[in-house]
């Protein structure tokens, strides 16, 4: 394909996938809103994690509880049985899966936790980030994720998003 074929190849899917989620209703725009604001903390997280100096430890902890209350059973909540009318892109699995889906769930809240810890704490010397299991690969116990700095935290969190996401949403 040509240069200008990809491009617009891609721009045409971006415009389906702004189209598929008008006209979506009930618990699945709730959780698709839900959805929605863990999407921008994580895009605000990423930001202020790459910028250069000091890091803004209160609006790192604000962020953080953004993602911790969205988590958890809040998130869940929102996945009543066999809800998966359209445009909804969740996958049957999650209620053949349930008690894993769960785990994804409270494991979310469990890192999101540990980083409004690690914002409060605002550590001046952080732990090295290369002694930590690598996110996407390995997963962070909840010891570790106590003594993980905010950089290892935020890769964790956005590792299992996406490890969510690849189970339990049509692509
Ligand atoms: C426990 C599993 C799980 C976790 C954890 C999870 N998601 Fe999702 N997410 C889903 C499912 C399932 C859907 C599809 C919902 C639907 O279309 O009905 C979804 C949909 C989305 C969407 C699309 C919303 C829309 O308008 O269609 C975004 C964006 C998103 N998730 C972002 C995130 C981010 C960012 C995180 C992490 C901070 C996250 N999700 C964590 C399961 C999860």
């Amino acid at each position: 394909m040509s240069r200008i074929a990809l491009l617009t190849a891609a721009v045409t899917l971006l415009a389906g996938a702004a189209l598929a989620h008008t006209g979506a209703t009930g618990v699945v725009k709730d959780r698709m809103d839900l959805m929605g604001v863990l999407d921008r903390a994580m895009k605000d997280l990423a930001t202020l994690i790459r910028a250069p100096g000091e890091t803004d430890d209160t609006r790192l902890g604000e962020l953080a509880v953004t993602i911790r209350d969205h988590a958890g059973a809040t998130m869940t909540a929102k996945f009543p049985e066999g809800s998966l009318h359209r445009p909804s892109e969740a996958l049957p699995a999650i209620w053949s899966g349930w008690a894993d889906f769960e785990s994804r769930a409270d494991r979310l809240r469990m890192l999101a936790d540990a980083l409004v810890d690690a914002a409060a704490t605002g550590e001046t010397t952080p732990p090295d980030a290369s002694t930590f299991p690598i996110a996407g690969v390995q997963r962070l116990t909840e010891e570790q994720a106590r003594e993980a700095p905010p950089s290892v935290l935020v890769a964790h969190i956005s590792a299992n998003c996406s490890a969510c996401h690849l189970e339990y949403r049509e692509d």
